[in-house]
């Protein structure tokens, strides 16, 4: 007789799909987040505010912060819609003492944060000689010191053992750029931190991990990199499956990767890209770059 263990269930030869079923039907509960709080930094926006999104449908208690307290403001409005409890906090990533106050003033109201989302970024497009030490200084100071200050604050309030933190990265973090050394030097810092953060605080039981996403349709950031429609036509045929992605391909990962589905995932760098980071699209950088007014604004 065939006997299969999975978990605390056996397959037996007898009736595998009975087992399977009640295998599978036990772990998809693990994507319901109600009674969880999950705490996005730039999460007003784009692709974190899907994300956002994504956790307050699947039951979860939201924080989101930004600079913008419109931003904000909107955010926590649509987040209230999407069924749970949300609220926001107008602060920098720059600036640690705003983003401890968040975090604490987020725990308070909510408890203990099970999922931490790092996703605040800056971008624009300049050769290393259309940019100042100060222009490089500012994406390297949001995305890789603001993310190293949301996760040292965070720290904190995580539940421990059983959170996840998830940094948003881009493919710039290993694909050489042309137009983005400050991105490409910022996002391969972040994937470091994430490898060394698995390190040091696995052993609570906080698991620390990168999503990369690819191009994403409608964003911010896809329009600064592709600020014509041409440019976004050539973007979706440099992927392997001659698209570009949605907010929600990168959502439903994060939902996944926070869970306990994705339990024994830990310094991990997760690209959701449709294949796009294998192609070298650094070289579509230059054939871009006649599409910008002007590389140093
Ligand atoms: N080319 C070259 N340099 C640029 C530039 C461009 N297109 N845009 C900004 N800079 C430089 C500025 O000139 C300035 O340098 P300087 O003081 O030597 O003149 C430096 O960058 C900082 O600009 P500032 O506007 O003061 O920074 P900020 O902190 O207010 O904003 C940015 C940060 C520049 C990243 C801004 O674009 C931003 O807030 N982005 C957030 C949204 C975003 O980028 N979304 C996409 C995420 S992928
Ligand atoms: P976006 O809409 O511009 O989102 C950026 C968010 O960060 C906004 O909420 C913004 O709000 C906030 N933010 C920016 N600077 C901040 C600061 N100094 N302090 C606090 N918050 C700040 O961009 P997006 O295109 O969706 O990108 C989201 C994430 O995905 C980024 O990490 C980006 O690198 C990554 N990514 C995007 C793509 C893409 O195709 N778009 C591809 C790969 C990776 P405020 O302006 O209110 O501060």
């Amino acid at each position: 007789m065939v006997r299969v263990l999975i978990g605390d269930f056996q397959l037996s030869g007898g009736d595998p799909a009975r087992g399977v079923k009640q295998w599978v039907a036990t772990y998809m509960k693990d994507l319901d987040y109600h009674g969880k709080t999950v705490f996005v930094s730039g999460g007003t926006s784009g692709i974190n505010l899907g994300i956002a999104e994504a956790f307050s449908a699947a039951g979860a208690n939201l924080a989101v912060l930004s600079r913008s307290q419109e931003k904000v403001d909107a955010a926590v409005a649509r987040l209230k819609d999407c069924g749970s409890d949300a609220i926001g906090f107008s602060a920098d990533v720059r600036d640690f003492a705003g983003v401890e106050a968040s975090l604490k003033e987020a725990h308070k109201v909510f408890g203990e944060i099970d999922v931490l989302i790092s996703g605040a970024a800056g971008n624009f497009p300049a050769p290393v000689l259309g940019m100042s030490a100060n222009g490089f200084k500012s994406v390297v100071d949001i995305d890789l010191l603001g993310t190293f200050n949301v996760l040292r604050a965070g720290h904190a309030y995580l539940k421990k053992p059983g959170s996840a933190i998830i940094n948003i990265s881009a493919p710039q973090a290993y694909v050489a750029t042309p137009l983005q050394a400050h991105v490409c030097a910022a996002k391969a810092g972040v994937d470091m931190l994430t490898r060394v953060l698995a390190l040091e605080w696995g052993d609570q039981g906080i698991r620390v991990n990168s999503i990369v996403p690819g191009p994403i349709a409608g964003t911010e950031g896809m329009a600064r990199l592709a600020p014509s429609e041409t440019a976004q036509a050539a973007v979706a045929e440099s992927v392997p499956m001659k698209r570009m992605g949605s907010v929600d391909d990168v959502a439903k990962v994060a939902l996944v990767l926070a869970s306990p589905l994705a339990g024994f995932i830990n310094g991990a760098v997760v690209p959701v890209d449709g294949g796009w980071s294998l192609t070298g699209f650094g070289a579509l950088m230059n054939t871009l770059a006649g599409q910008f007014v002007s590389s140093s604004r």
